[in-house]
């Protein structure tokens, strides 16, 4: 097969995954199959031909830019559907009977499963949210649009299409924060700066001097890590094609396993956390929050500002992914354990080929209200409806949460200026210890440009609680209108 010429499929793939749906607001509907006939025949009739696909996004991202182009304001008086559908093991059972073909490990398994959750020291189900529990979850409906108006209406009018084919058993909205904090999450932090750069889909900003990123310090990285039925990562070179993964079955090309997380952030708490830190450590709290983090709130990465924010260089997608940790050996610009170091990290193990299998594609929004004045502790719940996308849920997400964020000792082999071995502790933000027990990270102080003051984070509970999780497949277009109805 010739891989230069290797085409995506794109309007055969829902379009949250690769080219992402516009999101001001997002209505996740998890329901019920009640009468399978009856759902297949309007999915089959009707929401097939409603669904958003990577075309449908690439078109409108065209329409948008050639408004600004002639002065318009782009996307702001274009009020644009967007809508997605994934199904769970048991969804895909009720579709296709108990003898349907095996898919994905750990979606076979389920986010709910003990294995999965001993294996991530998540929370137990107990502990969740009651109402996401209430019945057993076969779907869930991604619909976006440009506000809760919107994507509620139509949330409606798709209820009613469907009628008792299903059964509504959680729904709840994610909107993006108002004002200036549009496009940070709650902690305040920018989100959604860096995402890998698909082969033959992302634009190539350098071909002669990069020509194996998009935008610069965007490595590019094969579809088939994303979507089923494409030639992924070569375990042993980052930038050859490595194999097309056998599909389930042939209806499984062009899908992909989605995993959705509703983490609730304890904002209140983070921030009183790190006022307190910070006045212990010496340093101002925008500080330690950004060494938490691994950028400061503007986006700008600690890597190319390690003391104080410059928000030009956060806003600006030509430098704000423009680096790598291998120059920082001492974790004195960035701690190794800093949210985006751990998730991450890019070449900080010395084997990059390995990292790129590692590598998601995330599509969250925020959930819930600001902080109220007088808030000081958590009275609202509110947080991230995360989601990410890939084609291994064990050897993607899992991996990064378990191995990665969860594992004090990630990254290994580091040493300390004078020499000793260096734990660099948890990932502060979504490390989880087993049943939530306390955390630690190194060296929260930064030595930079070339101290050697040692010290420690200790977080006694954790700021992002896991109250719901599920794991989906997403099909293809093709899929929805043959072998799954
Ligand atoms: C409430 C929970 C979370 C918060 C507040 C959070 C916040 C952030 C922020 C502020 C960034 C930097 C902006 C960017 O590069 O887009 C980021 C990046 C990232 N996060 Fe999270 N995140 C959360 C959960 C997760 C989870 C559960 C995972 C996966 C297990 C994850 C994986 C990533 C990845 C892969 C990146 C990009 C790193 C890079 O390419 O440099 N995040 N996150």
């Amino acid at each position: 097969m010739n891989y230069s010429t290797l085409q995506l499929d794109l309007n055969d793939i829902q379009g949250d995954l690769l080219t992402g749906m516009q999101k001001h607001a997002e209505l996740f509907l998890f329901f019920k199959i009640a009468d399978a006939a009856r759902f297949k025949a309007v999915v089959r009739e009707y929401v097939v031909g409603l669904l958003t696909h990577g075309g449908t996004v690439q078109e409108r991202d065209r329409i948008v830019a050639a408004r600004r182009r002639r002065g318009g304001s782009g996307s702001g008086e274009m009020p644009w559907l967007g809508m997605n559908l994934g199904f769970t093991k048991d969804g895909l059972t009720r579709l296709l009977g108990p003898t349907r073909p095996q898919m994905d490990p750990a979606f076979e398994r389920g986010a709910d499963d003990p294995e999965t959750i001993a294996a991530l020291n998540d929370p137990p189900p107990s502990k969740w949210l009651r109402s996401f529990l209430a019945d057993r979850i076969d779907a869930v409906f991604l619909i976006a649009g440009p506000d809760k108006f919107f994507v509620t209406s139509h949330g409606n009018s798709l209820r009613g299409r469907l009628g008792s084919a299903i059964k509504t058993v959680y729904s709840e909205i994610g909107t993006v924060r108002p004002g200036r904090e549009r496009g940070h999450e709650h902690f305040g932090f920018l989100d959604g700066i860096s995402q890998p750069g698909i082969r033959g889909l992302a634009p190539v900003s350098r071909p002669s001097a990069a020509p194996e990123q998009g935008l610069p310090g965007q490595d590019l990285i094969w579809a088939g890590e994303f979507v089923l039925g494409y030639p992924g990562q070569n375990p042993r070179d980052p930038i050859k094609p490595g194999p097309i993964e056998p599909l389930p079955a042939p209806w499984a090309k062009n899908g992909s396993y989605m995993v959705f997380r509703r983490l609730e952030q304890r904002v209140p708490e983070f921030r009183a956390f790190v006022a307190a830190q910070a006045a212990r450590l010496g340093i101002y709290s925008e500080l330690l929050a950004a060494r938490m983090v691994g950028r400061w709130k503007s986006g700008a990465p600690l890597e190319l500002a390690p003391l104080r924010d410059n928000p030009a260089l956060g806003a600006d997608e030509n430098r704000n992914n423009d680096f790598e940790f291998g120059d920082d050996p001492f974790q004195r610009k960035c701690p190794y354990a800093a949210h985006i170091r751990k998730v991450y990290p890019r070449d900080d193990t010395g084997n990059e080929a390995e990292v790129q299998r590692h590598r998601i594609i995330r599509a969250s929004i925020p959930f819930g209200p600001e902080v109220a004045p007088g808030e000081t502790t958590t009275r609202h719940s509110r947080g991230l409806m995360f989601v990410c996308y890939q084609t291994s849920i064990e050897r993607q997400f899992e991996f990064i949460q378990r191995s990665y964020s969860s594992d004090p000792r990630f990254v290994g082999g580091k040493t300390r200026p004078g020499g000793g071995a260096v734990t660099p502790g948890f990932d502060p933000i979504i490390g989880q210890a087993p049943s939530g027990g306390p955390r630690e990270m190194d060296e929260p102080y930064p030595n930079y440009p070339a101290g050697n003051r040692r010290t420690t984070l200790e977080m006694p509970h954790q700021f992002v609680v896991l109250t719901a999780a599920g794991y989906f497949f997403v099909p293809s277009i093709t899929a929805l209108r043959t072998a799954l109805t």
